[in-house]
């Protein structure tokens, strides 16, 4: 993003002219920011890397947009799917079924099925479903998704390590998981685990690290260990980026001292979200209203939690621009959407709904940064209000990647009573 005459442009186009061309809302994602996040992250891990023992496993939950799916895999990036369609969309993709690993929670027996049937990898992370599928596809290879007792993340709900999680084998229990296996010869070829997600220190994420080659030990078959996702973004102004460069070096040199000592070079897997697609999202809106109470000055928006959950969901911070008028006098507002709840709301910082903007009025265009994770790919219909399009954005093109929805998108899948 750049800022000129005062106005917001993405990927060489000002935010006002896209809404002008696209409608409002928007969704914007920038081409360049995407690839180069996925070459910063394999960059980092460049020595496994280069030995082809690195795999960045895209987590396409965090963004399922099929334009984005090929442009990370054009730039290398392999895929973790929790779901039969997800694996569907990233084969429809052109992701080979050995470059996605299925990693689902509380699977239905047919969603094994149907991964088996297309020859994509499964990561079990259930003794009962590691059962079921023994009894089913004795012999396969399958890896473990582990909880290693610790997690980590920017909310409670996001935290998906220790006791109070529901994700992986406890790490306790591995050893029925041995026995398991064993009886139904499966061979244990990889060790998975995702302590949670935006995680902005790598303390954690080195000490899950340490937990996990702890656990990895007692297996003699492993042909890779997977440490999940969790990079974190700045959200925050005054956030700094984590160092993933020195982090990639510190878990590299960790895990060559590991293989040593296993006595094989293991392949090593991550699956990051938020990193490679966040930063290249923008939600663009406009302002439709204002209103103040003793309390607070409302700027009212055309757009709402339906298609941004993030802020009223976790509390999670978005910076907030005025695209039209970048630079202005501030003014104290709460940022809300057209959703009828009082929680819908942009602005949220610790508790509070308003922050200082730049002056805004009726027909404004406000554009909410980072916002290509956890996005669109969480949006709803709610209050009967169709998904926005989306848009490609590179060098002052830009590429309709998915329309907007109409009023038939609503009713796409009812019957009507006779
Ligand atoms: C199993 C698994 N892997 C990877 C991720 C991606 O996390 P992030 O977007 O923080 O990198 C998630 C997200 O919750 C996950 O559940």
């Amino acid at each position: 993003m750049e800022i000129q005459n005062n106005q917001l442009h993405l990927g060489g186009l000002s935010a006002e002219a896209l809404r002008t061309n696209f409608g409002s809302p928007l969704y914007v994602y920038e081409e360049d920011s995407l690839r180069s996040q996925c070459r910063r992250l394999l960059k980092c891990f460049d020595e496994l890397h280069q030995q082809q023992r690195l795999q960045l496993h895209f987590a396409m939950k965090a963004n399922s947009n099929p334009s984005i799916l090929k442009i990370l895999r054009q730039e290398g990036a392999w895929i973790d799917a929790v779901s039969p369609y997800e694996v569907q969309l990233a084969l429809d993709c052109g992701y080979r079924p050995e470059q996605i690993l299925f990693t689902g929670n509380n699977t239905a027996p047919e969603e094994l099925d149907f991964c088996v049937e297309n020859g994509v990898p499964l990561n079990i992370g259930s003794l009962l479903t590691l059962e079921h599928f023994g009894k089913h596809y004795s012999g396969q290879n399958i890896s473990l998704r582990v909880n290693p007792g610790v997690g980590a993340g920017h909310h409670a709900h996001c935290i998906t390590g220790g006791p109070r999680s529901k994700f992986g084998i406890y790490h306790d229990q591995l050893e029925q998981a041995q026995e398991l296996a064993q009886r139904h010869s499966l061979r244990i070829v990889g060790i998975q685990s995702h302590i949670g997600t935006g995680i902005f220190a790598p303390e954690p994420m080195l000490e899950a690290m340490e937990m996990i080659l702890v656990l990895a030990e007692h297996f003699t078959e492993l042909e890779f260990i997977d440490f999940g996702g969790g990079f974190g973004i700045p959200y925050r102004p005054e956030q700094q980026e984590m160092d993933v460069n020195a982090l990639g070096q510190q878990m590299t040199e960790r895990f060559e001292k590991f293989c040593k000592e296993y006595g094989r070079p293991l392949s090593m897997k991550l699956e990051p979200g938020r990193y490679l697609v966040g930063p290249a999202g923008f939600l663009l809106l406009s302002v439709t209203n204002r209103k103040h109470t003793p309390e607070y000055q409302f700027v009212g928006t055309d757009s709402g939690f339906h298609h941004l959950v993030r802020p009223t969901m976790y509390g999670s911070y978005h910076r907030i621009w005025n695209a039209s008028r970048m630079e202005d006098e501030l003014e104290t507002v709460a940022v809300v959407g057209n959703v009828c709840e009082t929680g819908d709301f942009f602005s949220v910082d610790q508790g509070n709904i308003q922050r200082d903007l730049p002056k805004t009025t009726v027909g404004d265009c406000l554009v909410i940064a980072d916002a290509g994770a956890y996005g669109f790919s969480m949006s709803s219909q709610y209050n009967s209000r169709p998904r926005p399009a989306e848009v490609l954005v590179k060098d002052g093109q830009a590429q309709l990647i998915r329309r907007a929805e109409r009023y038939t998108d609503l009713l796409r899948t009812t019957q009507e009573l006779d």
